[in-house]
């Protein structure tokens, strides 16, 4: 508004003065304020434009007009636990795509993902009518082989795979490492620095005897000490807070799968890396784990030929500060994201938009799921 009065104001100046009968006389100060006046007339005018009316710095639009529009399917909330879904561009910047769960629309998208565990009973729970021509079937599984029921019902049913192993269709990693800048936000920076006092810990909630890391928890115990919390061990507060509180008092902690599986690696290992313990892993090879984790940011239980030997190197580390930070300096240049249901849900849609026009079966699911 101001600046409407000032324009309305210098705009309408050099008029007033050319209307002034001394104009007429020729005065020379009034043809100089006029030259002034039309001057600053154009100066505001430029001004304005430039600052004053520019919108406050344009967003992208939605969809530019490049990209197409991508709509999916969320078939069943997993776990039948109802929770918002994504806007894809306010939350994550990622353009034209639109994710729901509203199954009238199943004849018009583009992609339908369907989570394992809540069709694994049996097709009855997937449409019934069929599926459109150029329309893809994602199968999401978070899940390892050991704890995935009823994979055989699945050959040439699904035409994307999304899950952890690396050679998804759309991979999906529990969390990933992100370097950083000049060490701002690193891992460093969020754990405290202080000096871990305890050396060992395992939080189990799930004790099975059948389960490896049993046996290697009964046969790691005879060396070293173990704190074990958990409903197997002492009692532990709820959230994920309190495990990351617990874990910053030791040196290392035992990041252990409940199965061994191409890939399968859980949030037990950023846990440990989140609050600064080094990870003592059992899980798939050290291969994997290396897609994920500097080579020296774990120690693989594969690394020692004994369990006494892998129990021998934990107490040196703890006695040896050089030994410390060689396990942990990585952490100055990497903070750790771990991924949400719902930027995975934005994720497919990139790749269901990149794979466009194409057509892929997963001809096999379980032979490939559990090689
Ligand atoms: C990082 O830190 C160095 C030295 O402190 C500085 O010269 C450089 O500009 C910084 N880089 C960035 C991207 O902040
Ligand atoms: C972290 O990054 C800086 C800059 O790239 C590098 O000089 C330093 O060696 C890195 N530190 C570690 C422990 O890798
Ligand atoms: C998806 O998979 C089905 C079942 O195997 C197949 O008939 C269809 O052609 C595939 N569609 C696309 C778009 O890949």
């Amino acid at each position: 508004f101001s600046a409407v009065v000032l324009k309305l104001f210098w705009i309408k100046y050099p008029f007033l003065l050319f209307l002034n009968p001394r104009m007429k006389r020729g005065c020379a100060l009034n043809y100089v304020l006029c030259a002034v006046c039309t001057a600053t007339v154009f100066l505001t005018w430029e001004i304005s434009v430039l600052y004053l009316h520019v919108p406050p710095s344009p967003r992208l639009p939605p969809i530019s007009p490049r990209l197409s529009h991508i709509t999916i399917l969320l078939w069943v909330h997993p776990f039948g636990v109802v929770a918002p879904l994504p806007d894809c561009w306010k939350q994550f910047q990622i353009n034209g795509c639109m994710i729901t769960d509203d199954k009238h629309a199943y004849r018009q998208v583009d992609a339908v993902i369907f989570h394992h565990r809540d069709i694994g009973n049996g097709r009855a729970r997937m449409p019934t009518e069929p599926r459109p021509r150029s329309q893809k079937w994602i199968w999401l599984n978070h899940e390892s082989p050991t704890n995935s029921p009823g994979l055989q019902q699945f050959d040439r049913v699904f035409n994307l795979t999304m899950t952890y192993r690396v050679d998804s269709d759309i991979y999906i990693p529990y969390g990933h490492l992100i370097p950083v800048v000049n060490g701002s936000g690193s891992l460093d920076q969020t754990t405290s620095l202080h000096r871990p006092s305890r050396l060992l810990a395992w939080v189990v909630s799930d004790w099975s005897d059948s389960h490896a890391r049993v046996s290697f928890y009964n046969e790691l115990k005879r060396y070293v000490n173990i704190d074990v919390y958990g409903s197997a061990g002492k009692p532990l507060k709820k959230g994920i807070e309190a495990v990351l509180e617990l874990l910053r008092d030791y040196m290392f902690y035992l990041a252990m799968e409940n199965s061994q599986h191409t890939d399968y690696i859980t949030e037990k290992l950023w846990n440990a890396v989140r609050a600064g313990a080094i990870p003592v892993v059992l899980g798939p090879s050290r291969q994997s784990y290396e897609r994920l984790l500097p080579p020296e940011a774990f120690i693989h239980v594969d690394d020692f030929p004994t369990v006494e030997e892998l129990a021998q190197y934990l107490n040196k580390v703890m006695q040896n500060p050089d030994l410390m930070k060689h396990h942990l300096s990585w952490r100055q240049n990497y903070s750790v994201h771990l991924s949400t249901r719902n930027e995975l849900y934005c994720d497919a849609c990139e790749v269901v938009r990149r794979t466009r026009g194409q057509t892929s079966v997963v001809p096999h699911l379980k032979d490939w799921f559990c090689s």
